[in-house]
């Protein structure tokens, strides 16, 4: 048993072909490479209805090819210890601040979608600037020795701020940049697309951490009004089903960025609304709130996570990046 366990292991960590796959065929795999489908991994973490929209194969057909890579990969029953030993292998990235990490039960983690939402300029593109830099820091100093993807849908990644951030950790700023991988998403379909190649692009490369700045901002244009929103939060659904199945299959922190305005009648009034608040109602992850404060500093609080501490921290934006308010 703990022979074939880990040669699944090994395989875990590297890139496995639908080709790969018993009993899928030159043609059938043609079809789910052309659909976007390009791992196995990719194959057993999809929806048997979705997958065969997408490939236009029949419902039966691509059961039996997901119970064929599940069999091949391993993805059984699992006993409690298992389940225990996988929560041990979740890894934690450091934000630069203690409170911000105490707040988010150690700093933000694989398996796990994080979402950063609030108003316009209240630090989510910094935060997610100084992600990326750190979640290629050793272990001990809080980051995952990995890479990160960085998905801009704004335009507002500026490699100025990941060279001053790897600068004032004493890391050599080439070296850090050239760990970044830096995609702008022009419409909500490309960034949809992009997701998609993850699967196949993120074993391959080390990468443990998937940056979105932000989320929703495509979503939001294309879709606009009250008329389109049960469409609009549909599709966003889906995309953030695809971004959970990402990060479980390969372990890796997925961070989104939301901005919301800073309408307090919205945000109290329903937060899980589309139209003000947090877009994570109807995924599994986490939520955080931030707002300015006054100068540099800001405030983050946790939303419905009841297994994290409740209250609010204050951290603040400085040259050097994201740290600790010295007033605290
Ligand atoms: N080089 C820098 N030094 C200090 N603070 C900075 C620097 N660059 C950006 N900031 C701070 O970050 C803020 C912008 O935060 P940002 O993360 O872009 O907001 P959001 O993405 O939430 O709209 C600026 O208002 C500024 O206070
Ligand atoms: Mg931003």
């Amino acid at each position: 048993m703990s022979e074939e366990k880990e040669t699944i292991k090994e395989r875990s960590s590297g890139f496995i072909s639908v080709r790969d796959i018993p009993g899928v065929g030159s043609s059938i795999a043609d079809k789910l490479e052309a659909a976007g489908y390009l791992s196995a991994w990719s194959i057993v973490v999809a929806r048997a209805e979705e997958l065969a929209e997408r490939t236009g194969l029949p419902v039966l057909t691509v059961q039996k090819i997901i119970e064929n890579a599940r069999k091949m990969l391993g993805i059984t029953f699992k006993t409690a210890r298992e389940v225990k030993q996988e929560r041990l292998n979740i890894g934690k990235i450091t934000t630069g601040s203690k409170s911000l990490d105490e707040l988010l039960g150690g700093g933000v983690e694989t398996k796990t979608i994080t979402e950063f939402f609030g108003e316009y300029g209240s630090g989510k593109t910094q935060i997610c600037h100084q992600l990326s830099v750190n979640v290629q820091l050793t272990p001990e100093k809080g980051g995952l020795n990995g890479r990160a993807v960085y998905i801009d849908t704004e335009g507002t990644f500026r490699w100025e701020r990941i060279e001053a951030m790897a600068r004032a950790l004493g890391l050599d700023p080439d070296k850090v940049m050239d760990n970044i991988y830096y995609m702008r998403a022009y419409n909500s379909d490309h960034q949809i697309a992009i997701v998609d190649e993850l699967f196949t692009f993120v074993p391959k490369n080390d990468v443990r951490l998937v940056i979105l700045d932000s989320v929703t901002s495509h979503f939001r244009a294309e879709y606009p009004g009250r008329e389109h929103l049960a469409e609009r939060q549909q599709k966003l659904n889906s995309h953030l089903h695809q971004l959970m199945r990402l990060a479980e299959a390969y372990n890796v922190a997925v961070v989104v960025t939301n901005q919301v305005m800073a309408r307090p009648d919205v945000f109290y009034g329903d937060p899980t609304t589309a139209v003000g608040g947090h877009v994570l109602a109807h995924t599994p992850g986490v939520r955080i709130q931030l707002r300015k404060s006054k100068g540099n500093k800001r405030i983050a609080r946790v939303v419905d996570a009841p297994h994290l501490p409740e209250g609010e921290v204050v951290f603040v934006i400085t040259e050097e990046g994201i740290r600790d308010s010295e007033e605290e």
